[in-house]
């Protein structure tokens, strides 16, 4: 059984009183579907930069939340947001300068091919606008995700989303495909194989009448397990849907804003241009802001035959937010930041994986990085229990880390991108201590 990282209404009895009447409200008002992080739910009123602080004022070192790329409450961020809420916030019906900037400003990251971007409050939203976008152009209905991929709550992108579980009817036309594992690969060239399994996904909807409409990844399988390697592994499989006609889809709501330290997307990593681009979470570090990237061609037929009005989605204030985002990412170099404060927590994780042999293997890109937990190194089984363990015992120590994959054992280490030295020292300590006590070498 999977292990998740998540509160386990067993262990109410050692929760402190305020919090056991917390949860109860919890569950009294928003009802059974959410779920808690942590055995032992962690309680926050404020966060500043890498740290967020529970009523006592107790620190937690947040090695977790990728939203918050530029660190909690940037006030950069925090006043644009003020000065545009104070002045007017209206929505994209009307003409506004705020909107267009914007939009100019976050296409110079894109290669020029992609030259439209569309604009919505949530990742879901900007994913079911892509799904939509590719059926119009295709003419297809089919869509390839990967075994354990997340792409939203909506109704089109849960059906899309098999690491919901296995409750999770997945839509009519999806298919799904193993992710690149390149660590249970080993010795075999991972963009072949993965290609291979397009082909063969795209082959099972010919043979059931399905014309393909697109492949959808997230550029670092994230919710897979975090494949990072090598470079480039994704370029066969983008060839093996355009020839089938389909559409390469790449959601960049996780890796996307300078994440993976070498660039700013993670389709960049592998040297493809896609059809189309979807972006949220850090894009307003905790604002709800999300879009969609295009290429012209692709979103024609789509904006010739339907209209597209989002409410929320582009309003001032989301733009002048998005805008500040920039502003923090290029002013403070976040991108450099998370390349090189990556490589110096990667060679700290890679001295920790010689002592500790449940660490099966470790994988990353900048300020992304999954540590594989395996029960022996040889059968590569995975140690969800120990994973669960590692996570719950840093929660502990006050430092907040998850864990991903179908087995949730790989250790998902992701901090904000302002992360610096002394925070990934604390975090290794940290892990080092918990390590020690969960799988002493
Ligand atoms: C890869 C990926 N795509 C899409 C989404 C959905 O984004 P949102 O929660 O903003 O709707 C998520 C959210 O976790 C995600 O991780």
């Amino acid at each position: 059984m999977t292990i998740i990282n998540a509160y386990n209404p067993a262990h109410e009895a050692h929760l402190a009183r305020r919090e056991r009447d917390m949860v109860a409200r919890r569950q009294k008002l928003l009802g059974p579907a959410y779920r808690l992080f942590y055995a032992n739910p962690v309680h926050v009123v404020r966060g500043e930069g890498v740290w967020l602080y529970d009523p006592e004022g107790n620190a937690y070192l947040d090695v977790y939340n990728n939203v918050a790329c530029a660190g909690h409450c940037h006030p950069h961020v925090v006043a644009a947001l003020a000065k545009q809420a104070s002045m007017l916030n209206t929505h994209t019906r009307y003409l506004h300068e705020a909107i267009l900037d914007y939009a100019e400003r976050l296409l110079r990251y894109f290669p020029a091919e992609i030259a439209h971007v569309m604009f919505t409050c949530t990742g879901s939203e900007a994913n079911d606008l892509a799904l939509r976008v590719a059926k119009t152009h295709t003419g297809g209905t089919g869509i390839i995700v990967t075994d354990f991929a997340y792409h939203g709550v909506t109704e089109i992108t849960a059906g899309m989303s098999p690491s919901l579980g296995s409750a999770m009817t997945l839509g009519e036309n999806v298919c799904t495909v193993p992710a690149p594992d390149g660590y249970r690969c080993q010795g075999q060239n991972i963009g072949a194989v993965f290609a291979q399994r397009v082909r063969d996904a795209i082959g099972n909807m010919h043979a059931r009448g399905i014309k393909p409409a697109a492949l959808l990844v997230d550029t670092i399988f994230s919710s897979d397990g975090v494949f990072t390697a090598p470079q480039g592994f994704l370029a066969e499989a983008v060839d093996a849907i355009h020839e089938a006609g389909g559409l390469f889809i790449v959601d960049e709501v996780q890796p996307g804003f300078g994440r993976t330290g070498d660039r700013m997307w993670g389709f960049q990593r592998h040297g493809v241009v896609p059809d189309l681009v979807t972006m949220g979470k850090p894009m307003g570090n905790g604002h709800p802001i999300a879009g969609m990237a295009a290429r012209p061609e692709v979103l024609a037929r789509f904006g010739q035959s339907l209209r597209y009005f989002n409410t929320f989605g582009g309003n001032p204030v989301s733009a002048a937010v998005g805008m500040a985002v920039l502003d923090v990412l290029e002013n403070e170099k976040l991108q450099d930041n998370a390349r090189m404060i990556g490589e110096y927590l990667r060679a700290g994780l890679e001295s920790l994986a010689r002592c500790y042999p449940v660490i099966g293997d470790i994988r990353s890109a900048g300020l992304f990085v999954g540590v594989e937990l395996v029960h022996d190194r040889k059968s590569m089984e995975p140690a969800g229990n120990k994973a669960a363990r590692v996570v719950n015992g840093l929660r502990e120590r006050r430092v907040l880390i998850s864990a991903a994959g179908p087995s949730a054992n790989i250790l998902k280490i992701r901090p904000p991108l302002v992360f610096s030295k002394a925070n990934a020292d604390l975090f290794l300590t940290a892990l080092d201590e918990t390590l020690a006590e969960v799988s002493p070498p």
